[in-house]
Formats: C-alpha cells, sequence, structure tokens
C-alpha cells in the first residue's frame, strides 16, 4: 500500500525538513510585520468558479458533492479564500493588512519535480494598498524570503512583469478586453510549449507569433520604474529582471506579477504571485473594494532547491542538527541508581531540555550510540559514584565530573548547547 500518487508520507526526517522551511517562512513573514490567519481546507466550488478567481486552476479541482449536496473542493489555493474573509472584515483591521498563512493546498496536476497534489503553500498578501510601495514591499519580502534558506542571487531571480502592459499590446492589436484572460493564457504556456502549439493558438486572436516574441524580448517594461527603484534602494535591484514573458495562469491578476526561478535546473516556478485589485470586489459583489497584491510558494519545489544548492544544503543541514531531537541523553551505568537518573530527567525536562535515556538495562557502549544516533549534545553519565555525575561533550569527548547539584547551574552556562 502506497499513498496516492502526488501525496506523501512525511517520515520523522522529512517532517523536520519542513518543519525548518515553515520556520523560515514565518520568521521572514513576522521580520516583515506580517500576522498569520488560516481558513478552512474544504470550501464550496462555487468560490473558485466565480468570475475572476479560477483560471486553470478549475480543471485540477478536487471537487465532490458532499452529503448536504453541496457542491464543495478542497482548496487549490488560499488566495480566494483570504479575498473572502478580507471582504467579510476589512473593517475590523486597520489597512494595509499584512497576512501570511501556511497551509495545505490540493491540485489534481500532472505529476513533476517540485509538483505534487497535496502540498503545503505559503501565502503573504498585503491589502488595501495599490502603491508600487506596496509591490515592492512584497517582492522584498519573496527575495528576503528565498535568502533565508541560504539562497543567493546566483540561485535564483525574480521575473517581473505587467499585465497592463499586454493588457496594452492587445488593445493595439484590436483584441477585446473579455478575450484578454485566454490570451494570457496562451502567453503562460509559451515557454512550456513547442512554438507551432502557440502559433497555432494565436490564430484566432489574429496575433503573428513573431509579434508576441517581439514584445516578449522587450527589455524595458515602463510601468515598473518605480517599483524598480524602490528595490534599488533596498540594495535588491540584483535580485529582479524584468521579463514580460511572465503573466501567471490565474485569471485574477490585474497588474504587476512576479515569479520566482532557480537559475540552474529546469525546476518549475519557486513562486509566484502579483497584484489582483478587482478580486475582493468580484467576490463581494462590490461591497468591499480592496487592491491586494501577494504570493504563494510551495514547499516541495523549495525542498528540491535547497537539495540543489551546496549552502542551502550545509544551512539547512546544521540548523536540523542544532534542533536534534534528542539534547541531553542520561546514560545509566549503574542499573541500581536509575531511580536518581528518572529524577534528573524530569527535572531537566521541567527545564526546558530535551532529554532520554534508556527505558531498560543496556549495555553503556550501545547507550552512547543510542545518544549520538539521537543527536544529543551531551551525555550525562550517573553510575555508582552519584550524587558526583560525568558531563560529556559527545563531539569531542571531552568529560567533566560535576556534582549532581551544580549540574544545573553548569547547563546554564553552557546554554548555547541547547537549541530554541
Ligand atoms: P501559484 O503560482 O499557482 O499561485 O502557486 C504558487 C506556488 O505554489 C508555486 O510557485 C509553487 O511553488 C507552489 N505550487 C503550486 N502548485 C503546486 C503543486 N501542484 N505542487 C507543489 N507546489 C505547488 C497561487 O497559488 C496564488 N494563489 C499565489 C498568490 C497569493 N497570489 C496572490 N497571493
Amino acid at each position: 500500500m502506497k499513498p496516492l500518487p502526488g501525496f506523501r508520507d512525511l517520515f520523522p526526517e522529512d517532517f523536520a525538513r519542513r518543519s525548518y522551511l515553515v520556520g523560515c517562512w514565518r520568521e521572514t513573514a513576522r521580520r516583515y510585520g506580517f500576522v498569520e490567519f488560516d481558513g478552512p481546507t474544504l470550501e464550496s466550488a462555487e468560490l473558485y468558479r466565480k468570475k475572476n478567481s479560477g483560471g486553470e486552476i478549475l480543471g485540477q479541482l478536487y471537487g465532490f458533492t458532499d452529503k448536504g449536496e453541496r457542491e464543495v473542493a478542497l482548496r487549490p489555493e488560499v488566495t480566494p479564500t483570504l479575498a473572502r474573509m478580507v471582504a467579510a472584515r476589512h473593517r475590523d483591521y486597520p489597512k494595509p493588512l499584512r497576512w501570511f498563512n501556511v497551509g495545505t493546498c490540493f491540485r489534481y496536476e500532472r505529476q513533476q519535480r517540485g509538483r505534487l497534489r497535496e502540498f503545503l503553500q505559503f501565502n503573504c498578501d498585503l491589502l488595501g494598498d495599490s502603491s508600487p510601495a506596496a509591490d515592492a514591499e512584497m517582492v522584498a519580502l519573496l527575495i528576503d524570503l528565498l535568502r533565508s534558506f541560504g539562497l543567493t542571487n546566483q540561485d535564483f531571480v525574480i521575473r517581473l512583469s505587467n499585465r497592463e502592459a499586454w493588457y496594452d499590446f492587445l488593445d493595439e492589436h484590436g483584441v477585446e478586453k473579455g478575450r484578454a484572460g485566454e490570451f494570457l493564457n496562451i502567453v503562460d504556456k509559451m515557454e512550456r510549449e513547442p512554438a507551432e502549439k502557440t502559433e497555432e493558438k494565436l490564430v484566432p486572436f489574429g496575433i503573428p507569433l513573431a509579434a508576441l516574441q517581439s514584445f516578449v524580448q522587450r527589455a524595458e517594461i515602463p510601468s515598473l520604474a518605480p517599483l524598480l527603484s524602490d528595490l534599488e534602494a533596498r540594495g535588491l535591484r540584483d535580485f529582479v529582471r524584468p521579463d514580460l514573458g511572465v503573466v501567471r495562469g490565474l485569471a485574477y491578476y490585474t497588474g504587476v506579477v512576479f515569479e520566482a526561478f532557480a537559475l540552474q535546473g529546469n525546476l518549475r516556478a519557486i513562486a509566484g504571485g502579483g497584484r489582483y485589485d478587482r478580486l475582493l470586489a468580484d467576490l463581494s459583489d462590490g461591497s468591499a473594494d480592496l487592491p491586494a497584491i501577494g504570493f504563494g510558494v510551495g514547499d516541495a519545489v523549495l525542498l528540491e532547491l535547497i537539495n540543489e544548492v551546496a549552502a542551502a544544503k550545509t544551512q539547512e543541514e546544521s540548523a536540523l542538527k542544532a534542533d536534534a531531537p534528542v539534547q541531553i541523553y542520561i546514560v545509566i551505568a549503574a542499573e541500581e541508581k536509575r531511580p536518581a537518573a528518572l529524577a534528573l530527567s524530569q527535572k531537566l525536562r521541567s527545564e526546558g531540555w530535551r532529554v532520554a535515556f534508556p527505558l531498560g538495562s543496556e549495555r553503556v557502549g550501545k547507550q552512547f550510540g543510542t545518544a549520538e544516533s539521537a543527536g544529543a549534545t551531551l551525555a550525562v553519565v550517573i553510575g555508582a559514584e552519584w550524587p558526583v555525575v560525568k558531563v560529556k561533550r559527545l563531539a569531542d569527548r571531552h568529560e567533566e565530573e560535576l556534582a549532581e547539584r551544580d549540574l544545573l547551574a553548569w547547563l546554564q552556562e553552557n546554554r548555547n548547547l541547547k537549541a530554541d
């Protein structure tokens, strides 16, 4: 019996890697003043079908009719839920809102590297401000997020674009506004499809492939100038590249859009987002008209990237080591001292240390082996000398003898051994 295709069993070592990821997500979001929220995993399918919130994601919905005859769907993304929640209660919060979420999403996608059917997504959104300063704040947050894993501008780039440039392009080619979504989907897929296929799809629009290609190759996107100079002032200009080839696959985006890509390998986008200034109004029939911008990052592709970049992998490994399941292993060298070992374990645990000891009588050598494989930094050996104990640093076998009553003070002094 295996999990379903695109679903994962997370064994403790996998879960530890993911916890590291989520820890960095939360930490970076908080550095930007963001607060965490969550919504339901199961929503009315209507939420994704409503004008503007859908796009290609509609074909990937895990949807079904529930026992109350409701058409429901597991959330494929969090943005429509966020829009619904903020539209309902935005008056209760000062603007702009800076909200983030870490949540499971489901998409019936074709499986490929970094793309699964169940994944964890990190979303950051800023609502109630339509300025380029807000755009820059979000792009900066995404850059810092990727940097928090030890990734640099040699490892990733954020491609920046603006859908408005494409609306002007369509206008020049006499394509009516109502067909923009269909057209942008062609541009979104262009890089992943053979040129003949794109050419064929363009026929109904009367736009030659060459016109599209030369538009994409334009280096300048004048509407991005304020955003770029804001990033320049923050020292982050080297992390972004204006690129009209990015339009995003979701239907609700209205202006600035962006995607983060790895510079090596052929991984799919690491993160994607943009401005969606009409989604809240659309979902609330105009009662909440709030501009918004945000992005989402998935766990799967980021974990792949960390594996590929040596500095990021080293940082991850040392973070996992510092977060070892056991910090202090109590070695019971004289079985008759077990009651003392039990009392000491409980005392250390109540002080916040992660402590383990053998549940039955075991050879001392075996106990040290267990201590090491659990990642313990220290072994405290309790033997015939009790209440004197031996404290052994496992990394270099350095050993000290201490009276039990001095142990806590000694540990306090060596506090840096304790992972937070
Ligand atoms: P998205 O581009 O569909 O945007 O997804 C954002 C990120 O989620 C992707 O770049 C990828 O890292 C991850 N992701 C998406 N699909 C999968 C999958 N099947 N398996 C693993 N990871 C995946 C959105 O979802 C927007 N709601 C983001 C947003 C927030 N826009 C504004 N605010």
